[in-house]
């Protein structure tokens, strides 16, 4: 007697859940109906900062030992191949236009190679230098963020 009236409740307040939750319409955060098709966002154009021009601007890291964003545009630069790598021509030279240019630091160079003049070599594993270094686009976050990362 107890078990029929315990199974009938739960298939009473069953009917009610899966009821209730076909009657409401989803809502989507994206604003749009759920089947429509994705939009693509507007193209966003990368920084046409030429390095070494105008004001420095770098950009403040998020966290200690982030990569640093990169602050100019890069396009005529890459793709970076074997032949040659434009980014350490300026990156390991003290300055360009008489404005100084930030030096890769000690943790890119190889700690046992050195070259034949005794300089430091770059480590291999730090030559394709825009799979950690990215350039970027004014592009507003999508949702409100009070984060706030380091100040340098
Ligand atoms: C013509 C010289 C030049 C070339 C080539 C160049 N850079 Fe730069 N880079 C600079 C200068 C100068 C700055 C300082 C900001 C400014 O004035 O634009 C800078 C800033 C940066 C920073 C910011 C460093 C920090 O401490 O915040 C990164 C990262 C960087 N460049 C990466 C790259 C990468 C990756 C490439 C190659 C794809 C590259 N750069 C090519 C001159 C150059
Ligand atoms: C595997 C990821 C990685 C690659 C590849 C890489 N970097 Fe970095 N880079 C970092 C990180 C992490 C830092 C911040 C901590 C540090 O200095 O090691 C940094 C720092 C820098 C800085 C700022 C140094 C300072 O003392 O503030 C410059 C400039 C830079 N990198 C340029 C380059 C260039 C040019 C290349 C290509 C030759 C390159 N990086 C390749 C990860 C990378």
């Amino acid at each position: 007697m107890k078990k029929t009236v315990s199974l009938t409740l739960a298939t009473l307040v069953a009917t009610a859940v899966i009821g209730c939750a076909t009657t409401m319409a989803p809502t989507s955060m994206r604003g749009a109906d759920v089947m429509t098709a994705d939009k693509a966002p507007a193209l966003k154009q990368y920084s046409e900062k030429t390095p070494g021009v105008g004001t420095p601007q770098l950009i403040a890291r998020n966290y200690p030992t982030q990569p640093p964003m990169v602050p100019h545009n890069i396009e005529k630069y890459v793709p970076l191949t074997v032949e040659e790598n434009a980014c350490m021509d300026c990156h390991q030279t003290e300055e360009i236009r008489g404005q100084k240019i930030p030096q890769i630091g000690v943790s890119h160079y190889s700690k046992t190679v050195k070259a034949k003049d005794g300089k430091p070599v770059l480590e291999m594993s730090r030559f394709q230098c825009d799979s950690c270094h990215v350039p970027q686009a004014d592009a507003p976050p999508l949702v409100e963020s009070r984060f706030v990362g380091l100040s340098k």
